[in-house]
């Protein structure tokens, strides 16, 4: 089966009520990691032969890059026993694309893609949705310009971009501003195509999916750790021009899915859930060393090795939270959990205080405003700061029962965070619309209905 066109949004949003309840109970798999079924696609349509993927993210943010490098000339298809294949074009063998890329609503597929074609002289233009369009390019454009690319961009270097790379761009040595997965992994992709060595050197460890998996479909790739003016530097070394051959791929399950049930556990009274073959890459897995540090009951079975990636089992229940303070230093390593930490951190007795939050200003909404408005609408105390967030738990329930739906403002983790917030609180919470849920969680009410969750398409 090929991957379908996207279907066309329609205007009306979906509104969901997430009514309190008690006790979770279940056995449940989350679907597959989503950073790691852009690399897997991505990194098949570059190699040589027929790559395979068994678990990949069928979410609308996966399904984008799917058909984008379709529209590059790979072919991309799912059997019907769910496996998908990418017969890859070989390094440098993806064509110019006749029409636009449209990236949905991901940060990765489009920042990650601009990485690909910069090294690949076509010239292709990418757009997404209204939130997509809004988010900052140039922290990628400018490295990628440094190897030769070319692009021009609407104001702010936002998309819809232009964008024309080089069939042998310049290898760089690159100094991210920002700790992010993403620019390093665009850099490293566009520098396949170069001769010799293209490094990126990161303030602090970012999710290492992408070296992980390059060094899966056969490229050279070092990591050195090293203290640097009383800093811990990475610098991370791609050998260019390697032969990439087809790979076989398991995606483990999204640690950063696993965590709405996995709170929703927590906060449930009686609540006892197993979530099978979550990925526990260090990198990712900084909510579920702070849920511990907060008294979180969350045992680990079954650990074992998935595609290259550690995973396990975890038995999550039901648990007495205190506030605790989260070092900025471990923001890279749970970037994408401070809203759940913060429905957590709602819940617990005491403050939790969050720190080194500047990114999540730029996220799919600008997270801060997103959890502390939504917060405050549902009778918790919290206080935002340019890049830090105080939330006051009392212990126990939340009063819930905003006003007027919470706006999920086209953010996938601030719709399923208010969700759960609403299970652990006294009166139901309303969010205006749960469609964004789908770009990285299908399914994700019939699961957490199956568990005993009561969410609905209605209001209160
Ligand atoms: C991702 C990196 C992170 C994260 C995003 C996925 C990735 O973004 O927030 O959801 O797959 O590389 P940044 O690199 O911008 O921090």
């Amino acid at each position: 089966m090929a991957v379908k066109p996207r279907k066309r949004d329609s205007e009306a949003l979906v509104a969901i009520t997430a009514h309190p309840c008690e006790g979770l109970l279940g056995r449940i798999r989350v679907p597959g990691d989503k950073s790691i079924s852009h690399r897997a696609l991505m990194l098949g349509a570059l190699a040589v032969g027929e790559t395979r993927i068994a678990g990949l993210l069928e979410a609308e943010d996966v399904l984008a890059t799917a058909r984008a490098l379709g529209r590059l000339g790979a072919e991309v298809g799912r059997d019907d026993d769910g496996l998908w294949r990418v017969w890859g074009r070989g390094l440098g063998g993806l064509v110019a694309p006749e029409d636009v890329l449209d990236l949905g609503n991901s940060g990765t597929g489009a920042r990650l893609m601009m990485g690909i074609l910069a090294g690949h002289p076509l010239t292709a233009v990418l757009t997404g949705d209204a939130s997509l369009r809004s988010r900052p390019m140039r922290r990628v454009a400018a490295p990628l310009q440094q190897m030769g690319a070319m692009i021009t961009a609407r104001e702010g270097c936002r998309l819809p971009l232009t964008l024309t790379g080089s069939a042998e761009p310049l290898p760089i040595r690159y100094r991210l501003p920002v700790a992010s997965a993403q620019v390093k992994s665009a850099v490293l992709l566009a520098g396949l195509t170069a001769p010799g060595q293209t490094s990126v050197i990161e303030p602090a460890p970012t999710r290492d999916h992408s070296e992980r998996m390059l060094r899966h479909f056969g490229a050279e790739v070092a990591v050195e750790d090293r203290q640097e003016d009383d800093a811990e530097v990475r610098e991370i070394r791609l050998t260019g021009q390697p032969e990439l051959q087809a790979a076989e791929l398991q995606v483990p399950g999204d640690p950063s899915s696993a965590a709405f049930p996995a709170v929703a556990a927590l906060l449930l009274p009686g609540a006892e859930v197993t979530i099978e073959g979550v990925g526990l890459n260090l990198l990712r897995s900084g909510l579920y060393e702070t849920l511990r540090e907060m008294g979180a009951e969350i045992r680990e079975e079954n650990r074992r090795e998935l595609g290259g990636e550690p995973v396990a089992d975890l038995v999550v229940r039901a648990s007495s939270l205190s506030g605790v303070s989260v070092p900025a230093a471990r923001a890279p390593r749970m970037i994408d959990e401070y809203p759940i930490l913060a429905v957590a951190a709602a819940c617990a007795e005491g403050a939790t205080v969050m720190e080194g939050l500047g990114e999540l200003r730029v996220k799919e909404s600008d997270r801060l405003a997103s959890m502390a408005a939504g917060l405050a609408a549902c009778g918790v105390e919290v206080e935002e700061g340019a890049d830090r967030l105080v939330v006051k738990g009392r212990g126990g329930r939340v009063p819930g029962g905003n006003p007027a739906p919470i706006a999920t403002r086209l953010d996938h983790r601030i719709a399923m965070s208010f969700l759960v917030l609403g299970l652990a609180a006294e009166r139901p919470v309303i969010i205006d619309d749960g469609r964004p849920i789908d770009t990285s969680f299908p399914g994700f009410a019939s699961l957490m209905a199956g568990l005993g969750a009561r969410l609905e398409e209605a209001a209160p």
